[in-house]
């Protein structure tokens, strides 16, 4: 064989090795591996939130790239990073990731824009570092939304107008110590839907919440819905996060959240989803020196079970669900890492540290199972 083509099958060996082996992407005969998004297309987009420093990660935005059609930002869109200063805005890394789901035909879900946590300081107070009266309030959010909304205008298809208003306490409905409601009571929620409205009449304008599926705290939520919807507020969507575990919810407590919130007439996006390996804990604490933080194959088992149930429910209702975001991509990091229990590593996403699909993500894409 002429050394020419010699050189030639070989780099074709080459090109086709590194192909089939290429992270589990490519299947083995060389067509592109489908990813959740391609199992999903005929139901709803996958998301996944993410950071400047995951995009820039080849691994990882080349997984992302894989599995995923839609984005959301983990922080770089929340008032705080992205509005610093009165008058200084930081568009940089939000614009940067706009540049990446475009580039790779991803939607892109924009969070947050009222929120109690992640809210810079000077919104809440004068020069002389007295808190503002209500109108002074309502100014600011004016621009902060019209700003940030109108920037991204028919790029960002829906907003997390809203995040987190609502008690965890079943005496109330609202988050009285939020200082948006210190300062202007229950009317700020309103007024943020309609300054997002008037800023992109076409973006999707979802209320977001965590325990959005805990029935008290369901019922609260439909009280605030309905009251809002009732008043004509434009309001399109809710958010149910989804800052899961392997040990609950319960199926049905989840179809109850999914239908109530449905009988508004509103869309439903599971926005933040991720299953963590232990129970639920309210309060920060240390991990203990001898606490286990190891990933068991029975955690594993249990954890595959439950995102298949989760993902078999949320194919039910693929009339009303227009979204599934998952919280971060990956177990190299998750916000869980270190929260509630500082110091413990959690497992909680679909693919592993070394990037690779877990149990969870056959079960997820099975759809036989029942
Ligand atoms: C809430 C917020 C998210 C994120 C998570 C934890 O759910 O909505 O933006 O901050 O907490 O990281």
């Amino acid at each position: 064989m002429p050394v020419f083509t010699r050189l030639r099958l070989f780099a074709v060996c080459i090109a086709l090795s590194f192909w089939t082996c290429h992270a589990g992407q490519r299947a083995r005969n060389g067509t592109p591996a489908p990813g959740l998004k391609d199992h999903y297309r005929e139901y709803f987009p996958i998301g996944a939130s993410v950071s400047p420093r995951t995009l820039r990660n080849a691994g990882e935005a080349g997984l992302i790239k894989t599995q995923f059609n839609s984005l959301t930002a983990e922080n770089v869109m929340k008032a705080g990073p992205i509005h610093p200063r009165p008058n200084a805005y930081n568009w940089g890394p939000a614009d940067a990731m706009l540049d990446f789901a475009k580039a790779n035909n991803m939607k892109m879900r924009g969070h947050t824009l009222v929120w109690h946590q992640q809210q810079p300081d000077w919104f809440f107070k004068d020069a002389a570092g007295k808190q503002i009266g209500k109108d002074t309030l309502f100014a600011r959010m004016q621009a902060h939304i019209s700003a940030v909304v109108g920037r991204y205008k028919d790029r960002i298809y829906a907003w997390d107008v809203v995040n987190e208003a609502v008690s965890d306490d079943n005496a109330k409905v609202y988050r009285e110590e939020s200082p948006f409601y210190q300062i202007a009571g229950t009317e700020y929620i309103a007024k943020a839907f309609e300054y997002a409205h008037a800023a992109d009449p076409g973006a999707k304008l979802f209320y977001n919440d965590y325990n959005a599926i805990q029935p008290g705290k369901v019922e609260r939520i439909y009280t605030l819905l309905k009251t809002l919807l009732d008043a004509g507020v434009p309001v399109h969507g809710m958010g149910i996060q989804g800052h899961w575990s392997v040990y609950g919810p319960s199926e049905q407590d989840i179809r109850h959240a999914i239908e109530k919130y449905a009988s508004l007439g509103l869309e439903v996006q599971i926005t933040e989803l991720d299953v963590s390996i232990y129970p639920p804990e309210n309060h920060r604490r240390d991990r203990k020196p001898d606490e286990p933080d190891t990933f068991t194959p029975e955690l594993q088992q249990k954890q595959a079970e439950q995102y298949g149930m989760f993902f078999r429910v949320f194919r039910d209702y693929k009339s009303v669900l227009t979204g599934v975001t998952f919280w971060n991509v990956s177990d190299r990091y998750s916000w869980l890492d270190n929260f509630p229990v500082r110091g413990r590593k959690n497992y909680p996403l679909l693919f592993d540290q070394a990037l690779q699909p877990k149990q969870g993500y056959f079960e997820v894409v099975d759809f036989e199972k029942r």
